[in-house]
């Protein structure tokens, strides 16, 4: 049998395993999401029970078709529809005035939905053969790293979901940015691979960055996207001194940096990471995973540029050392 046959049973199977209200994780260009049938409230609710995550935070829909938004979302704005026609399929979530008849447990009881076409192959074949939203939150228990990679997701999920759909390792690596654009107005409630620039210049409008304390989403909880070993940022100028006062603790260290090691010490792990946001997002997640199964004492990351292309980055590694 050919790869693309193996692929194709793989994907029929996933779809008839989702109609039938169980989980399949499946890859995305961002980080794999745990899928169930968007349509069945009593497959989302095992999404909450897997990933033990409270019943109140809601969850993306999928589609595999622009054509299938009005099922799902009303009153979409001329800015919104915008938003979906230049950057979908892709790394982009839309939180749009919800249809009547989405079930409560993917709004987590708002009158708002997240909407999102990914871009990824398998996504793609599998929201197309399923024919319909898949409600998928990333694929990992409540708290923790976002998977990058399908051994993540069985390290992590393992037998308590019905399949993983393997893929390569996600090309962008860190959750979409998501755009609250149910007013008409662009707010950034999560910052990803899409600038708020980008945005911007698609609207020929100003975009806000939403006070987090006013949303209800996961991700804006301050500990979140955490590796399970401490991490902290530390300036560039700083590192080195930090370094040496921690090993003079006898402390087993991590480093992440964007410049060689400049020393070396048997309990001194160094890290040499991309010096490119977008490769530097790519690696992240694995990286933090990687890191985790060597438990160190610590992680000590080099702070990233401020700049807006390194800006998601910085968010997550901020929560990640919250
Ligand atoms: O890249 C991604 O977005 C991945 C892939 C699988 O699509 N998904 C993901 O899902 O990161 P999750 O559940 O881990 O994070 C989605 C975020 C959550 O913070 C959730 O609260 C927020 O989206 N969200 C979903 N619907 C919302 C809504 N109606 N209003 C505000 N926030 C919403
Ligand atoms: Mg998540």
């Amino acid at each position: 049998m050919s790869h693309i046959n193996i692929i194709a049973t793989d994907i029929q199977k996933a779809a008839s395993l989702l109609k039938l209200g169980k989980l399949v994780a499946f890859p995305t260009e961002t980080v794999y999401g745990l899928g169930a049938d968007a349509s069945n409230p009593s497959a989302v609710t095992k999404i909450f029970a897997v990933k033990k995550r409270p019943a109140d935070h809601p969850v993306i829909v999928h589609l595999g078709h622009l054509n299938q938004l009005t099922h799902w979302a009303q009153n979409i704005s001329s800015a919104a529809l915008k938003l979906a026609k230049h950057f979908w399929p892709g790394p982009l979530t839309l939180i749009l005035p919800k249809a009547a008849n989405v079930a409560e447990i993917i709004t987590g009881g708002q009158n708002t939905i997240g909407i999102r076409i990914p871009s990824h192959p398998i996504a793609q074949a599998l929201l197309k053969s399923f024919g319909s939203g898949i409600a998928a939150p990333s694929a990992n228990r409540f708290g923790q790293l976002s998977p990058t990679s399908a051994t993540h997701v069985q390290a992590d999920l393992g037998t308590d979901i019905d399949m993983v759909l393997e893929g390569d390792t996600c090309t962008i690596g860190i959750e979409s940015t998501i755009v609250d654009i149910s007013s008409g107005i662009a707010h950034i409630l999560r910052p990803g691979a899409i600038t708020a620039a980008q945005i911007s210049q698609v609207l020929q409008q100003p975009v806000y960055y939403l006070d987090r304390s006013s949303v209800r989403a996961p991700g804006m909880l301050l500990k979140h996207y955490a590796p399970r070993t401490k991490l902290e940022i530390v300036p560039a100028v700083l590192l080195k001194q930090k370094i040496n006062t921690l090993l003079t603790q006898d402390l087993k260290i991590a480093v992440m940096a964007r410049h060689p090691a400049n020393f070396v010490h048997p309990n001194l792990k160094w890290h040499m990471m991309p010096t490119i946001a977008s490769e530097y997002a790519h690696a992240l997640y694995a990286y933090l995973h990687a890191i985790d199964m060597e438990n160190p004492a610590i992680i000590l990351v080099e702070a990233v540029p401020v700049d807006e292309e390194w800006m998601a980055i910085s968010d997550r590694l901020q929560k990640a050392s919250a």
